[in-house]
């Protein structure tokens, strides 16, 4: 049909009222009437974690604060990551032409295939949602990238070295971050050899790209429904600082304010599970404007499919007692994936 081939096809027949399709039933609308109107639509900023600060040898104040992020708001933004500012660029400008493809050459990549190394596709699961979101993707799997990137998009003819660059980088930071979480929680490497980040360097990462046009009746739809990562983290770059993320914050919608030259990381479900519930992944969401366009480029990260999901033993204890039940990876994705999206208090009874 019509909607299958996106959102961006959809603006450029000329619309000026969102279809039915669409549409969100009145309780799940970004300014429902069951949310406080007055803090709906306020802005956050997000906890600044110094990522130089992070690597100093001076790093107890940051650690603290690191670790009350990840408990507190489940969100961080990232200052002074490391990548380099025409890295990021060069990303978000091939991205963005991307999108200004004519439709039938981004329709070259749309699959149905989870494990494709290239998905084009729209809403958040074109096949299943009833009603749809405001936004059309490109995946990039990059497990490894320079094996995935002959798969990755043809044009334009820049994107696969940009999205190879911008891809190792970003998981050359991830691992960073790892360490620094996983010292945040009192796991060190121990000297009998046991090694914490191993299981952390063959994991996977999947690159989304997102894009989110403008829309002309936005209080009726999201850019995505709310629903939490799946993965250990993400990181999220938000092009041109356009705003439209919202996380849940002491039980209100709230809009996360971009900060230039910054990245938000945030707690995925896996990290949750493995700290026992001392860090949060929080239910967010996106709403759409009607005159920006967005982009959005995400580097999810989680931990290769053959290993098991469950606290970190080190993390359980009388006082702390097991909170969730150890799960074989494609068991929690199956779990995570026929979950509608916004159903994620799953979490707790996972015992
Ligand atoms: C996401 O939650 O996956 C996307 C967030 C965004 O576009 O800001
Ligand atoms: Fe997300």
């Amino acid at each position: 049909s019509l909607y299958q081939k996106g959102v961006k096809n959809l603006c450029e027949n000329g619309i000026t009222k969102v279809p039915k399709k669409y549409i969100l039933p009145i309780p799940d609308r970004p300014s429902s009437e069951n949310e406080d109107f007055s803090v709906v639509n306020s802005n956050i900023r997000l906890p600044t974690i110094d990522f130089a600060q992070l690597q100093s040898s001076n790093r107890s104040e940051v650690m603290a604060s690191l670790a009350k992020a990840c408990e507190e708001y489940g969100f961080f933004q990232l200052i002074n990551h490391g990548i380099a500012s025409d890295v990021i660029s060069h990303m978000s400008d091939a991205s963005k032409r991307f999108f200004e493809l004519p439709y039938e050459e981004r329709s070259k990549y749309m699959s149905n295939d989870m494990f494709s190394p290239v998905r084009y596709g729209t809403s958040f699961n074109q096949n299943k949602d009833g009603v749809f979101c405001w936004r059309d993707f490109l995946k990039l799997s990059c497990n490894p990238p320079e094996e995935m990137r002959p798969y990755w998009p043809a044009s334009p003819v820049d994107l696969r070295q940009a999205a190879e660059t911008y891809s190792k980088q970003a998981k050359f930071l991830y691992l960073m971050l790892v360490e620094a979480i996983l010292e945040s929680l009192g796991l060190v490497n121990n000297v009998e050899g046991e090694n914490y980040l191993d299981e952390f360097e063959d994991g996977s990462q999947l690159m989304v790209v997102n894009h989110y046009p403008p829309c002309p009746e936005p209080d009726l739809t999201l850019g995505i429904p709310p629903h939490s990562d799946y993965g250990f983290l993400t990181l999220l770059h938000q092009v041109d600082d356009v705003k439209g993320l919202q996380i849940q914050y002491q039980g209100k919608w709230v809009t996360v304010e971009p900060l230039a030259n910054s990245l938000v990381v945030n707690v995925g479900d896996h990290l949750e599970i493995f700290s026992n519930g001392k860090y949060k992944s929080v239910l967010h969401r996106v709403r759409v404007n009607p005159s920006r366009p967005r982009t959005s480029i995400a580097s999810l990260h989680s931990v290769s499919h053959n290993r098991v999901i469950r606290p970190s033993p080190q993390l359980i204890n009388e006082a702390n007692p097991r909170r969730y039940r150890d799960t074989d990876f494609a068991t929690f994705l199956e779990y995570v994936s026929s979950c509608e999206p916004k159903a994620k208090n799953f979490l707790e009874s996972r015992k």
